[in-house]
This record gives structure tokens, sequence and C-alpha cells, in this order.
């Protein structure tokens, strides 16, 4: 497979809106913004020039109020996510590593994000690289679909400390 891992540009957002239409509507620009004001990193999987998958980091930590005042101020994972059809084929796994070497890079020392507690499979995934779950109480995460209605699951947290060289 002909995979590139990058950081949005915003000439990307249209192919983006068209071929990634998940989630929050807006949520490319939105991010593309903040990685513009330093606020966050946002990586883009790519296959040619199809954009396959994604993942935002949030750098000053994770959005819950509480979770922050109990794991302290770090680089927060969001929305990972790769295309049904190109899944398991270790493209998920290549956007983490892409994301810890972008994170050493800027001096970073750890990473960490929610996962809905029923989500066993992808906590497998995560623990296979080395992710861990952290004392934190589990908390609810809420958003809006794609038909703007509200969702949301409950998640536990689980974080690692690079080990950039
Ligand atoms: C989680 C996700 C990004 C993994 O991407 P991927 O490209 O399939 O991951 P990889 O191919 O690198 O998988 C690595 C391993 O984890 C396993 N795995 C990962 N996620 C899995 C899942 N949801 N179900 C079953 N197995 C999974 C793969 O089978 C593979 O196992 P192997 O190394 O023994 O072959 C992808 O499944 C996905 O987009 N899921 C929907 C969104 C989501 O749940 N995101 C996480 C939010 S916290």
């Amino acid at each position: 497979m002909d995979l590139d891992i990058r950081l949005v540009d915003e000439k990307d957002i249209a192919i983006l809106d068209k071929h990634l239409s998940f989630g929050t509507p807006g949520k490319h620009q939105k991010r593309v913004a903040l990685q513009k004001e330093d606020k966050g990193l946002y990586l883009i999987a790519w296959e040619g020039d199809v954009p396959i998958g994604h993942v935002f980091i949030k750098l000053d930590g994770p959005g819950e109020q509480a979770v922050k005042d109990a794991v302290g101020t770090f680089p927060n994972l969001e929305d990972l996510l790769v295309v049904e059809e190109k899944r398991e084929r270790g493209v998920g796994t290549k956007i983490m590593k892409e994301v810890e070497r972008q994170l050493c890079e800027r001096n970073y020392k750890k990473l960490g994000f929610g996962v809905g507690i029923d989500e066993l499979k992808t906590i497998e995934f995560y623990k296979a690289l080395g992710y861990g779950k952290a004392d934190v109480e589990p908390f609810k995460v809420s958003w809006k679909n794609e038909k703007g209605e509200k969702d949301g699951e409950t998640c536990i947290y689980l974080t690692k400390d690079l080990s950039c060289s």
C-alpha cells in the first residue's frame, strides 16, 4: 500500500469533507484552524491522493476538566479513524507511530486519550502499542453526530510515556 501520513494542509479540507465526512460537521476545518494556532496536530493518512484515515492531537490536554485535573496537561488524542475497507492492514498502527514521532519531535513526553469502556478490541489495539489505563474514574464524553444529534459514551483514559530517542 502506498501510504503517506502527514500533517493537514488548508487545501486538503475539501477532499477531507468529501471522503471522510464522519462525525461532527466542519471538524476538518476546525482542526486545521487549531493546528494553525499551534493548539493541535491533525494527521491524515493518504493512499495516493485519497485520504483513508485521520487523527487529531489536542496539544493542551483532555477537553474534560475532571480528566485534566486527574491526569495533568499533556497532548490528548482524539478521533483516530481508518476507513472501514482499509482496516486491519497496519494503517492504524502506522498513524499512531507517526503521532508519537511528531510529539517527540516537539518535546512532548506523554500522550493520553479516552476510549469507550466497551470498545474491548480497540483497547487491545492500544495496549499492544504500550498504552495503559490511567488512574481516572470512567467519564462521559458527548458529541454531535453527522445529523447534529447529541451522542456520547462512557470512557476510560489510557496513557503512555513516550520513549523518544
Ligand atoms: C481502531 C482503528 C483505528 C485501528 O486501525 P487499523 O488500521 O485497523 O489498525 P491495525 O491494522 O494497525 O491493527 C493492529 C491490530 O489491532 C487489531 N485491531 C485494531 N482495532 C481493531 C478493532 N476495532 N477490531 C478488531 N481488531 C482490531 C488488528 O486486527 C491488528 O491485529 P494484529 O496486529 O494482530 O493483526 C480502526 O479499527 C478504526 O478506525 N476503528 C473505528 C474508530 C475507532 O474505534 N477509533 C478509536 C477511537 S479511540
